[in-house]
């Protein structure tokens, strides 16, 4: 009893206590028959779905110009079907010169001409939708192209458009002043000054990223009220929420606050860092500015009222921040009870983990995001995406279905970068192939790797044809991986043991109410290997047993209250020596490096 209510006492979401409280009152009177069912609330759409990101450049390409493009998504729609995912995040899909492939957009209301027309995209919603799965797109709100019409008037200052951007005057040298000094020392994400002269203005402008990425003005209502038409017209054609990139970067200090200067930043005193380097400055004035999180919830409310008024499902609003974790926790809302994002990615398993990580380390991980996180809030777990390395990299390769199990294990929302159903690693991008702008824009031949995004960005594997099946280019937009004859869809489709399918039960199981409702139960059971219990009164319960380490491991169940006997395997990493059905023993298991078990027990 004492440990039900315990784990009960953390559980995630108030939602299921209800539940469970209701039932505990009732079980004097059924003392004999058992405690019935706890109620499962309902819960919406989103709160434990499986998100999936599509990085659209490379997941298929349906024209053969070796560039992935909408078309192909939606052939490719049975395959997100079949493993089960809820939703997916198309990375962005708008005109763009393409700079930062696609985080550069001149023209926010219509599609990118590689990617397809506005006929594709509507019939890849309409399709996606009767299938049952959320479209989500990528609403970059930071920043545009040095090619949209916005900036070009903001250029010729356009009434209206004059203070769209972040326009500066030079700062002046007092012992010379013909001298032209940029007007403070920040740095840009891609290295270098954030400040670009223009000489058609004869002023500086801002730009966090690329000079061709131009940082908004968030202080000019005009900029403010024209992310809402754009947030509100692609709610009109159908997307059924955003991923909201940099939003960190919306906001930048204020010269009225600084005697009408830009203040320089002190430096961080990062050794390793040069001087054109981002972070060799403390980076105080140009990212978590306490401002934009007003932002923020002044688009969650106008995507609340539009659900209102549109008796439309749930839009849902992902933030993009790379923060610490008090200001990342903010972005689900505030004390004052506004409400934020519907949560902010969860970057700390990227961030804090890797393959060397101890058992301990992912506890403390894991328990860390749920700890902060705000009562009522919804979790989520990210293990890669398009700016990181892919997830069998950073760790090991031993630990995609440990990783995977993880995933779809926790509470709350998982989420899938395209390939890790697969375990896709990453590829090899030499340096005359490489087109990531912050590899370009920092790198050389020698160090390149350090900053390229590259590698996790090469095409999705669908088979082992020509392009592994993304293309019938044999050429691609960045080359293709060279282990794809190894590791692709298709093969694992037909392997008896693959990701793939390992991935797909994962997936499968999280209808299961001590995944949807359950407590989680999270602890170092060793150095090495830690458990992961999931639990709900009267159904079955859930474990993961995860070896992290690189050695085989022997742990002891037998003093786990929650695991009644008999454990059996339900899901088993592919290297395991365990099928479906094998019983497992509390009193010892060993497991092998990386070997992950996912075992069912009976109800408590
Ligand atoms: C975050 C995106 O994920 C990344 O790819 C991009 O370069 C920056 N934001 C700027 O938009
Ligand atoms: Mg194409």
């Amino acid at each position: 009893m004492v440990s039900f209510w315990k784990v009960v006492g953390i559980t995630v979401g108030a939602i299921l206590v209800v539940g469970a409280v209701v039932g505990s009152l009732t079980w004097g009177f059924l003392a004999n028959r058992g405690p019935p069912p706890p109620e499962l609330v309902p819960l919406d759409w989103w709160e434990h779905t499986v998100i999936y990101q599509i990085y659209p450049r490379s997941f298929k390409d349906s024209d053969g110009d070796g560039i992935g493009d909408l078309k192909g998504i939606t052939t490719q729609l049975d395959h997100l079907v079949d493993i089960g995912i809820g939703a997916i995040w198309m990375s962005p899909i708008f005109v763009s010169p393409m700079v930062d492939f696609g985080y550069d957009i001149s023209d926010f209301y219509n599609i990118h001409e590689e990617y397809g027309t506005m006929a594709d995209f509507e019939e890849l919603v309409h399709k996606a939708h009767n299938l049952g799965l959320k479209i989500l797109l990528d609403y970059v709100p930071n920043h545009a192209s040095d090619q949209s019409e916005y900036f070009k008037r903001s250029l010729a200052r356009e009434p209206g458009y004059e203070n769209f951007f972040v326009w500066a005057d030079p700062k002046l040298n007092p012992n010379n002043i013909s001298e032209r000094l940029v007007p403070s020392n920040w740095i840009s994400e891609f290295g270098g000054s954030v400040w670009e002269w223009s000489e058609t203005r004869q002023q500086y402008y801002l730009h966090q990223f690329a000079k061709e990425q131009v940082d908004f003005n968030f202080r000019d209502p005009a900029v403010r009220a024209e992310m809402l038409n754009i947030m509100e017209y692609w709610f009109n054609k159908g997307a059924d929420g955003y991923r909201v990139d940099a939003v960190a970067h919306l906001f930048e200090a204020d010269p009225n606050d600084h005697g009408g200067v830009y203040p320089d930043e002190p430096l961080s005193g990062n050794m390793f860092l040069r001087p054109n380097e981002t972070g060799y400055t403390t980076q105080e004035y140009t990212r978590h500015l306490i401002e934009l999180y007003d932002v923020i919830y002044e688009w969650r409310n106008f995507s609340d009222s539009y659900k209102e008024q549109n008796k439309s499902d749930t839009k849902i609003l992902l933030a993009e921040a790379y923060a610490n974790i008090t200001m990342t926790m903010l972005y689900y809302g505030d004390e004052a009870g506004r409400d934020g994002a519907h949560f902010p990615f969860n970057f700390e398993l990227i961030n804090s983990l890797s393959g060397k990580s101890s058992a301990r380390d992912f506890v403390y991980v894991i328990k860390r995001w749920l700890t902060y996180m705000p009562a009522g809030r919804i979790a989520n777990w990210v293990f890669g995406n398009h700016d990181q390395m892919r997830m069998p990299t950073r760790f090991r390769v031993n630990m995609v279905d440990g990783m995977n199990s993880l995933s779809m294990l926790l509470p709350g929302v998982a989420i899938t970068y395209q390939g890790e159903e697969i375990g896709m690693r990453d590829g090899y991008v030499s340096w005359e192939d490489t087109v990531d702008v912050a590899a370009c824009n920092q790198g050389n031949p020698d160090n390149y790797m350090q900053y390229s995004r590259d590698p996790a960005r090469t095409p999705f594997h669908w088979d082992n044809t020509t392009s592994a099946g993304f293309s019938t280019n044999a050429t691609t937009w960045l080359p293709i991986a060279q282990d794809y004859m190894e590791i692709n869809l298709r093969k694992q489709q037909e392997t008896e043991r693959s990701h793939y399918k390992v991935y797909k039960s994962l997936v499968n199981l999280r209808k299961e109410p001590a995944l949807s409702h359950g407590s989680y139960h999270l602890q170092a059971l060793t150095e090495s290997t830690f458990i992961l219990i999931r639990h709900i009164i009267t159904y079955d319960t859930y474990a993961l047993l995860f070896n992290v380490g690189d050695v085989e491991d022997t742990v002891d169940l037998s003093t786990i209250a929650l695991l009644r006997d008999p454990l059996t395997v339900h899901v088993s990493s592919i290297h395991s020596s365990r099928v479906n059905g094998d019983t497992v023993s509390r009193g010892g298991a060993t497991l092998r490096a990386g070997e992950a078990l996912v075992l069912r027990a009976p109800p408590t």
